[in-house]
């Protein structure tokens, strides 16, 4: 009796970019066999269809791996990530934009691979060192030797990333020139406001106030005065009381003493020819012995 063959078709689920797909065929169809023929994302290209040149790179579970290397049957409830996953055309990510701007796509058979090899790499965390970039690429040929852009625009890829994560709490930047419009607007205007609070303040001084003022300023006025004439009267009191008074007589008596003497003194003086010292009592003896000298 002969041996029941093995069935040669199955159903096999598969989350194909984020969607359930069901593939119902040979369990060893190549995964991009399924992807692009039983799925119809043709993003994915063939170059070599031996696992040597990368062009078939698709993500699963996110890991790269060459689809024309993996059987469906590998691949069985496992979540599949194609080129298709990234972008659309009318709004590519940020890797595709990168290439773009780079010039990473030439003919483009190598790019979807490309692009799948880069994701994972910076979606886990990659750096921008082009050494590294480089590695990581290792398994992706171009035909058309575009390297270095191809890993420009990896580097400024994973660059921009990290940027953005750093900056994500921060608000838009502030326009320097909106803000010294608005320092110099606020300068002007708290120029304006002073001037309009002296304004204000001094027309809104009630006119009672500047009275009260006013009546302050003449009685300051007037207890400065008092208090000058306060002393002026107790400088004349120093003089006009009886002590001082007394003091005063004695003090002018003195004087006219003084000049009494002196006129005395120059009254003798004039009477004789010598010396004010001495004079009078020698002329007095000239005098007296002149007299006896008569007699
Ligand atoms: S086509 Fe898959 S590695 Fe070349
Ligand atoms: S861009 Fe042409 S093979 Fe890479």
């Amino acid at each position: 009796m002969a041996a029941p063959r093995r069935a040669r078709t199955r159903a096999i689920d598969v989350v194909v970019n984020r969607k359930r797909r069901s593939f119902t065929g040979p369990p060893f169809r190549r995964l991009i066999d399924v992807l692009r023929e039983d799925f119809g994302l043709t993003g994915t290209k063939e170059g070599c269809g031996e696992g040597e040149c990368g062009a078939c790179t698709v993500l699963v579970d996110g890991v790269a791996v060459n689809s024309c290397l993996v059987p469906i049957c590998q691949v069985e409830g496992q979540s599949i990530r194609t080129v298709e996953s990234l972008g659309r055309p009318e709004a590519l990510n940020a890797l595709q934009t990168a290439f773009l701007q780079s010039g990473g796509a030439q003919c483009g058979i190598c790019t979807p691979g490309m692009l799948m090899t880069a994701t994972a790499w910076i979606e886990q965390g990659g750096s921008d060192d082009a050494d590294a970039i480089r590695e990581v690429l290792a398994g992706n040929l171009c035909r058309c030797t575009g390297y270095q852009h191809i890993v420009n625009a990896v580097a400024a890829t994973v660059r921009d990333r990290r940027g953005t994560r750093a900056k994500k709490p921060s608000p838009t930047p502030p326009d320097p020139l909106a803000l010294s419009r608005r320092k110099s607007e606020e300068h002007e205007g708290k120029g304006k406001g002073e001037a309009t609070a002296r304004t204000s303040t001094r027309e809104s001084v009630p006119r009672a106030s500047a009275k009260a003022a006013g009546r302050r300023k003449r009685a300051a006025t007037r207890a400065r005065r008092a208090a000058a004439g306060d002393a002026t009267r107790q400088a004349s009191a120093k003089v006009t009381s009886p002590v001082n008074a007394r003091k005063a007589d004695m003090r002018a008596m003195d004087t006219r003493e003084m000049g009494a003497r002196k006129a005395g003194m120059h009254t003798a003086g004039s009477r004789t020819t010598g010396s004010r010292k001495g004079g009078a009592r020698k002329g007095g003896t000239r005098q007296a012995s002149n007299r006896r000298r008569r007699t």
